[in-house]
Protein backbone atom coordinates (compact mmCIF):
# COMPACT_ATOMS: atom_id res chain seq x y z
CA UNK A 1 0.00 0.00 0.00
CA UNK A 2 1.06 3.62 -0.83
CA UNK A 3 0.98 6.63 1.54
CA UNK A 4 -1.58 8.88 1.51
CA UNK A 5 1.02 11.29 2.15
CA UNK A 6 1.17 14.09 -0.24
CA UNK A 7 4.98 14.72 -1.55
CA UNK A 8 4.61 17.91 -3.59
CA UNK A 9 1.75 19.96 -3.69
CA UNK A 10 2.06 23.36 -6.15
CA UNK A 11 -0.69 25.50 -4.85
CA UNK A 12 -1.96 28.31 -6.40
CA UNK A 13 1.66 28.78 -7.98
CA UNK A 14 2.44 31.55 -10.34
CA UNK A 15 5.72 32.25 -12.02
CA UNK A 16 5.84 35.65 -14.61
CA UNK A 17 8.89 36.47 -15.92
CA UNK A 18 9.43 40.08 -17.70
CA UNK A 19 6.94 39.70 -20.67
CA UNK A 20 6.39 35.88 -20.11
CA UNK A 21 3.89 34.21 -17.83
CA UNK A 22 5.72 30.78 -17.34
CA UNK A 23 3.25 29.01 -14.52
CA UNK A 24 -0.29 30.25 -14.63
CA UNK A 25 -2.00 29.15 -11.20
CA UNK A 26 -0.86 25.84 -10.87
CA UNK A 27 -2.79 23.65 -8.54
CA UNK A 28 -1.58 20.27 -8.34
CA UNK A 29 -0.61 17.53 -6.09
CA UNK A 30 1.44 14.55 -6.52
CA UNK A 31 1.20 11.82 -3.95
CA UNK A 32 4.27 10.03 -2.08
CA UNK A 33 5.92 6.97 -4.02
CA UNK A 34 3.69 8.20 -7.26
CA UNK A 35 5.70 8.15 -10.22
CA UNK A 36 4.41 11.26 -12.10
CA UNK A 37 5.25 12.63 -15.34
CA UNK A 38 4.80 16.44 -16.25
CA UNK A 39 4.61 16.81 -19.81
CA UNK A 40 3.99 19.56 -22.43
CA UNK A 41 5.26 21.15 -25.73
CA UNK A 42 8.47 23.75 -25.43
CA UNK A 43 8.07 26.60 -23.48
CA UNK A 44 5.44 24.83 -21.73
CA UNK A 45 6.79 25.86 -17.75
CA UNK A 46 7.93 22.26 -17.16
CA UNK A 47 11.37 23.37 -15.62
CA UNK A 48 10.40 26.69 -14.37
CA UNK A 49 7.76 24.67 -12.32
CA UNK A 50 10.54 22.41 -11.18
CA UNK A 51 12.68 24.99 -10.43
CA UNK A 52 10.51 26.44 -7.89
CA UNK A 53 10.59 23.01 -5.86
CA UNK A 54 14.26 23.24 -6.27
CA UNK A 55 14.74 26.64 -4.81
CA UNK A 56 16.37 27.85 -7.96
CA UNK A 57 13.28 29.99 -8.77
CA UNK A 58 10.86 32.52 -6.55
CA UNK A 59 6.75 32.19 -7.10
CA UNK A 60 5.86 35.69 -8.16
CA UNK A 61 3.00 33.97 -5.81
CA UNK A 62 1.53 30.81 -4.39
CA UNK A 63 3.62 28.12 -3.28
CA UNK A 64 5.17 24.79 -3.73
CA UNK A 65 5.33 22.59 -0.68
CA UNK A 66 6.75 19.39 -0.10
CA UNK A 67 6.65 16.92 2.24
CA UNK A 68 4.84 19.93 4.30
CA UNK A 69 7.49 22.22 3.91
CA UNK A 70 7.44 25.56 2.04
CA UNK A 71 10.25 25.20 -0.69
CA UNK A 72 11.36 28.95 -0.41
CA UNK A 73 11.05 29.00 3.20
CA UNK A 74 12.45 25.78 4.54
CA UNK A 75 14.92 25.68 1.50
CA UNK A 76 17.86 23.87 3.02
CA UNK A 77 15.29 21.03 4.52
CA UNK A 78 13.43 20.74 1.36
CA UNK A 79 17.08 20.84 -0.58
CA UNK A 80 17.80 17.03 1.75
CA UNK A 81 14.84 15.30 0.74
CA UNK A 82 14.88 16.18 -3.32
CA UNK A 83 17.48 15.19 -6.04
CA UNK A 84 16.97 17.11 -9.08
CA UNK A 85 18.69 16.24 -12.84
CA UNK A 86 18.66 19.27 -14.78
CA UNK A 87 17.55 19.58 -18.11
CA UNK A 88 20.60 21.93 -18.90
CA UNK A 89 24.42 20.55 -18.36
CA UNK A 90 25.44 22.63 -14.58
CA UNK A 91 28.57 20.27 -14.25
CA UNK A 92 30.97 22.85 -14.70
CA UNK A 93 33.80 22.11 -12.19
CA UNK A 94 36.12 21.92 -14.35
CA UNK A 95 39.01 21.38 -11.89
CA UNK A 96 37.72 18.28 -10.14
CA UNK A 97 37.55 14.70 -11.69
CA UNK A 98 34.17 13.08 -12.11
CA UNK A 99 34.77 11.02 -8.74
CA UNK A 100 35.37 13.89 -6.83
CA UNK A 101 32.08 15.93 -8.39
CA UNK A 102 30.42 13.08 -7.06
CA UNK A 103 32.15 13.74 -3.01
CA UNK A 104 32.27 16.82 -3.08
CA UNK A 105 28.58 16.63 -3.75
CA UNK A 106 28.17 14.10 -0.94
CA UNK A 107 29.96 16.88 1.47
CA UNK A 108 27.07 19.03 0.74
CA UNK A 109 24.75 17.22 2.19
CA UNK A 110 26.91 16.69 4.83
CA UNK A 111 28.12 13.16 4.23
CA UNK A 112 31.25 12.27 5.62
CA UNK A 113 34.19 11.40 3.66
CA UNK A 114 34.52 8.12 3.61
CA UNK A 115 30.76 7.20 3.10
CA UNK A 116 30.88 10.13 0.16
CA UNK A 117 33.64 7.93 -1.61
CA UNK A 118 31.66 4.71 -0.99
CA UNK A 119 28.12 6.16 -2.59
CA UNK A 120 30.66 7.72 -5.08
CA UNK A 121 31.98 4.41 -6.41
CA UNK A 122 29.01 2.48 -6.07
CA UNK A 123 27.18 5.23 -8.71
CA UNK A 124 30.17 5.05 -10.83
CA UNK A 125 29.95 1.42 -11.02
CA UNK A 126 25.91 1.73 -11.47
CA UNK A 127 26.15 3.95 -14.48
CA UNK A 128 28.97 3.12 -16.22
CA UNK A 129 31.42 5.38 -15.55
CA UNK A 130 33.90 3.39 -13.40
CA UNK A 131 36.78 3.71 -15.99
CA UNK A 132 36.01 7.55 -15.94
CA UNK A 133 36.19 8.34 -12.46
CA UNK A 134 39.56 9.99 -12.97
CA UNK A 135 38.77 11.80 -16.02
CA UNK A 136 37.41 15.52 -16.17
CA UNK A 137 33.95 16.60 -17.05
CA UNK A 138 35.06 18.00 -20.47
CA UNK A 139 36.43 14.44 -21.39
CA UNK A 140 32.71 12.84 -21.10
CA UNK A 141 30.93 12.09 -24.12
CA UNK A 142 26.85 13.65 -24.13
CA UNK A 143 25.43 10.55 -23.09
CA UNK A 144 28.26 10.39 -20.00
CA UNK A 145 27.30 13.71 -18.62
CA UNK A 146 23.64 12.49 -18.73
CA UNK A 147 24.92 9.63 -16.26
CA UNK A 148 26.85 11.88 -14.15
CA UNK A 149 24.13 14.48 -13.47
CA UNK A 150 21.98 11.23 -12.57
CA UNK A 151 24.36 10.15 -10.29
CA UNK A 152 24.61 13.50 -8.99
CA UNK A 153 20.93 14.09 -8.13
CA UNK A 154 21.38 10.30 -6.41
CA UNK A 155 24.26 10.67 -4.09
CA UNK A 156 22.32 11.52 -1.00
CA UNK A 157 19.85 9.15 -1.58
CA UNK A 158 16.70 11.61 -1.75
CA UNK A 159 13.46 10.57 -1.28
CA UNK A 160 12.11 12.57 -3.83
CA UNK A 161 13.90 12.76 -7.69
CA UNK A 162 12.97 15.13 -9.94
CA UNK A 163 14.25 14.64 -13.46
CA UNK A 164 14.36 17.02 -16.24
CA UNK A 165 14.30 15.12 -19.48
CA UNK A 166 16.71 12.70 -18.58
CA UNK A 167 16.40 10.37 -21.51
CA UNK A 168 17.24 13.66 -23.68
CA UNK A 169 20.22 12.43 -26.38
CA UNK A 170 20.55 9.53 -25.02
CA UNK A 171 21.10 6.38 -26.86
CA UNK A 172 19.19 3.17 -26.78
CA UNK A 173 20.94 1.41 -24.42
CA UNK A 174 21.30 4.66 -22.00
CA UNK A 175 17.66 5.32 -21.98
CA UNK A 176 16.79 1.47 -21.00
CA UNK A 177 19.10 1.57 -18.40
CA UNK A 178 17.25 5.15 -17.28
CA UNK A 179 13.95 3.55 -16.90
CA UNK A 180 14.76 0.63 -15.59
CA UNK A 181 17.04 2.70 -13.21
CA UNK A 182 13.30 4.85 -12.16
CA UNK A 183 11.63 1.89 -12.11
CA UNK A 184 13.55 0.41 -9.26
CA UNK A 185 13.75 3.70 -7.23
CA UNK A 186 10.04 4.38 -7.79
CA UNK A 187 9.82 0.50 -6.28
CA UNK A 188 11.58 1.26 -3.33
CA UNK A 189 9.25 3.71 -2.50
CA UNK A 190 10.81 7.47 -4.03
CA UNK A 191 8.32 9.90 -5.30
CA UNK A 192 9.32 10.37 -9.32
CA UNK A 193 8.73 13.27 -11.10
CA UNK A 194 9.81 13.22 -14.37
CA UNK A 195 9.70 15.75 -17.77
CA UNK A 196 9.92 14.26 -21.21
CA UNK A 197 8.63 14.47 -24.73
CA UNK A 198 8.88 11.17 -25.34
CA UNK A 199 5.33 10.49 -24.66
CA UNK A 200 5.26 6.65 -25.12
CA UNK A 201 7.91 6.61 -22.18
CA UNK A 202 5.68 8.91 -19.83
CA UNK A 203 2.52 5.95 -21.05
CA UNK A 204 5.18 3.01 -20.12
CA UNK A 205 6.33 4.58 -16.99
CA UNK A 206 3.96 7.50 -15.01
CA UNK A 207 1.20 6.31 -12.77
CA UNK A 208 -0.64 9.48 -14.04
CA UNK A 209 0.61 12.38 -15.69
CA UNK A 210 0.09 16.48 -16.21
CA UNK A 211 -0.67 18.10 -19.52
CA UNK A 212 0.76 22.28 -19.54
CA UNK A 213 0.57 24.28 -21.98
CA UNK A 214 1.72 28.19 -22.00
CA UNK A 215 2.19 27.61 -17.99
CA UNK A 216 -1.62 26.44 -17.50
CA UNK A 217 -2.64 22.70 -16.21
CA UNK A 218 -5.09 21.46 -19.02
CA UNK A 219 -5.22 17.75 -17.99
CA UNK A 220 -4.17 15.19 -15.07
CA UNK A 221 -4.64 11.55 -15.13
CA UNK A 222 -3.45 8.03 -15.64
CA UNK A 223 -2.59 7.62 -19.35
CA UNK A 224 -4.72 4.95 -19.78
CA UNK A 225 -7.60 7.26 -18.60
CA UNK A 226 -6.83 10.22 -21.14
CA UNK A 227 -6.19 8.30 -23.86
CA UNK A 228 -9.56 6.51 -23.35
CA UNK A 229 -11.32 9.86 -23.45
CA UNK A 230 -10.18 10.71 -26.67
CA UNK A 231 -11.34 8.94 -29.86
CA UNK A 232 -8.65 7.96 -31.74
CA UNK A 233 -8.80 4.27 -31.70
CA UNK A 234 -8.68 3.11 -34.86
CA UNK A 235 -9.31 -0.84 -36.71
CA UNK A 236 -8.46 -1.82 -40.29
CA UNK A 237 -10.28 -5.23 -41.41
CA UNK A 238 -8.76 -6.60 -44.56
CA UNK A 239 -11.63 -8.42 -46.40
CA UNK A 240 -10.90 -10.88 -48.88
CA UNK A 241 -14.11 -10.40 -50.41
CA UNK A 242 -16.16 -7.73 -50.91
CA UNK A 243 -18.48 -6.85 -48.41
CA UNK A 244 -22.34 -6.50 -49.07
CA UNK A 245 -23.75 -2.76 -49.35
CA UNK A 246 -26.24 -2.80 -46.80
CA UNK A 247 -24.15 -4.76 -44.58
CA UNK A 248 -25.95 -3.00 -41.18
CA UNK A 249 -23.30 -1.88 -38.32
CA UNK A 250 -25.92 0.70 -36.14
CA UNK A 251 -23.86 3.61 -33.99
CA UNK A 252 -20.14 2.64 -35.68
CA UNK A 253 -18.61 4.86 -37.82
CA UNK A 254 -17.15 3.18 -40.57
CA UNK A 255 -16.15 3.12 -44.03
CA UNK A 256 -15.35 0.79 -46.50
CA UNK A 257 -12.95 1.71 -49.23
CA UNK A 258 -10.65 -0.75 -51.64
CA UNK A 259 -11.90 -4.01 -49.46
CA UNK A 260 -10.99 -2.34 -46.57
CA UNK A 261 -13.16 -2.11 -43.76
CA UNK A 262 -12.37 1.10 -41.44
CA UNK A 263 -13.62 1.55 -37.62
CA UNK A 264 -12.84 4.76 -35.96
CA UNK A 265 -13.67 6.75 -32.85
CA UNK A 266 -13.78 5.20 -28.94
CA UNK A 267 -13.93 1.41 -29.66
CA UNK A 268 -14.54 -1.61 -27.18
CA UNK A 269 -13.72 -4.81 -28.08
CA UNK A 270 -17.60 -5.42 -28.54
CA UNK A 271 -17.57 -3.28 -31.38
CA UNK A 272 -15.25 -5.42 -33.04
CA UNK A 273 -16.46 -8.30 -32.22
CA UNK A 274 -19.90 -6.85 -33.65
CA UNK A 275 -18.47 -6.26 -37.15
CA UNK A 276 -16.67 -9.33 -37.29
CA UNK A 277 -20.03 -11.24 -36.63
CA UNK A 278 -21.74 -9.47 -39.15
CA UNK A 279 -19.27 -9.59 -41.66
CA UNK A 280 -19.13 -13.67 -40.98
CA UNK A 281 -23.14 -13.68 -41.13
CA UNK A 282 -22.83 -11.74 -44.49
CA UNK A 283 -20.34 -14.75 -45.63
CA UNK A 284 -17.63 -12.07 -45.95
CA UNK A 285 -13.98 -13.51 -45.82
CA UNK A 286 -11.25 -11.51 -43.70
CA UNK A 287 -7.79 -11.81 -44.59
CA UNK A 288 -6.33 -9.56 -41.82
CA UNK A 289 -6.99 -7.40 -38.68
CA UNK A 290 -5.01 -4.28 -37.90
CA UNK A 291 -5.52 -2.51 -34.75
CA UNK A 292 -4.15 0.58 -33.05
CA UNK A 293 -5.29 2.48 -29.55
CA UNK A 294 -5.30 6.02 -29.40
CA UNK A 295 -1.52 6.73 -27.70
CA UNK A 296 -1.18 9.57 -25.05
CA UNK A 297 0.98 11.36 -28.15
CA UNK A 298 -2.27 11.62 -30.13
CA UNK A 299 -4.48 13.21 -26.73
CA UNK A 300 -1.59 15.15 -25.86
CA UNK A 301 -1.66 16.84 -29.20
CA UNK A 302 -5.65 17.06 -29.26
CA UNK A 303 -5.15 18.78 -26.11
CA UNK A 304 -2.59 21.57 -26.57
CA UNK A 305 -3.69 22.12 -30.19
CA UNK A 306 -7.47 22.34 -29.03
CA UNK A 307 -5.69 25.06 -26.40
CA UNK A 308 -3.65 26.94 -29.21
CA UNK A 309 -6.17 27.11 -31.54
N1 LIG B 1 15.05 32.84 -16.65
C1 LIG B 1 14.07 33.15 -17.49
N2 LIG B 1 13.82 34.41 -17.85
C2 LIG B 1 12.82 34.74 -18.69
N3 LIG B 1 11.97 33.86 -19.22
C3 LIG B 1 12.15 32.56 -18.89
C4 LIG B 1 13.20 32.14 -18.02
N4 LIG B 1 13.13 30.79 -17.87
C5 LIG B 1 12.09 30.40 -18.63
N5 LIG B 1 11.48 31.45 -19.24
C6 LIG B 1 10.30 31.41 -20.11
O1 LIG B 1 9.27 30.77 -19.39
C7 LIG B 1 8.50 29.91 -20.26
C8 LIG B 1 8.53 28.50 -19.70
O2 LIG B 1 9.84 27.96 -19.83
P1 LIG B 1 10.25 26.54 -19.23
O3 LIG B 1 11.72 26.41 -19.36
O4 LIG B 1 9.65 26.38 -17.91
O5 LIG B 1 9.52 25.57 -20.27
P2 LIG B 1 9.60 23.98 -20.44
O6 LIG B 1 8.21 23.47 -20.34
O7 LIG B 1 10.61 23.42 -19.53
O8 LIG B 1 10.09 23.84 -21.97
P3 LIG B 1 11.09 22.77 -22.68
O9 LIG B 1 10.25 21.59 -23.04
O10 LIG B 1 11.50 23.52 -23.92
O11 LIG B 1 12.20 22.48 -21.76
C9 LIG B 1 9.12 30.05 -21.64
O12 LIG B 1 8.36 31.00 -22.35
C10 LIG B 1 10.52 30.58 -21.36
O13 LIG B 1 10.97 31.39 -22.42
MG1 LIG C 1 12.34 22.42 -19.77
Amino acid sequence: MKAERIAISFQHLHKVYPNVLAVKDLTLDIQQGEFFGLLGPNGAGKTTSIQVIAGLVKPTSGQVIVNGLDAVRDYRRVHRMVGVMPQEEVLDSWFLSVREILVYNAGYFGIPAREAGRRADELLERFDLGEKRSAKVSELSGGMKRRLLLAKALIHNPEILILDEPTAGADVALRRQIWQLMSELNAQGKTILLTTHYLEEAERLCERVAILDRGELLAVGPPAELTRSSHRDFVEIELASSAPRDLKLPGLNYTVENGKLRLAGTLEDEHVLEVLNALAREGVKISAIHAERARLEDVFLEITQGFRK
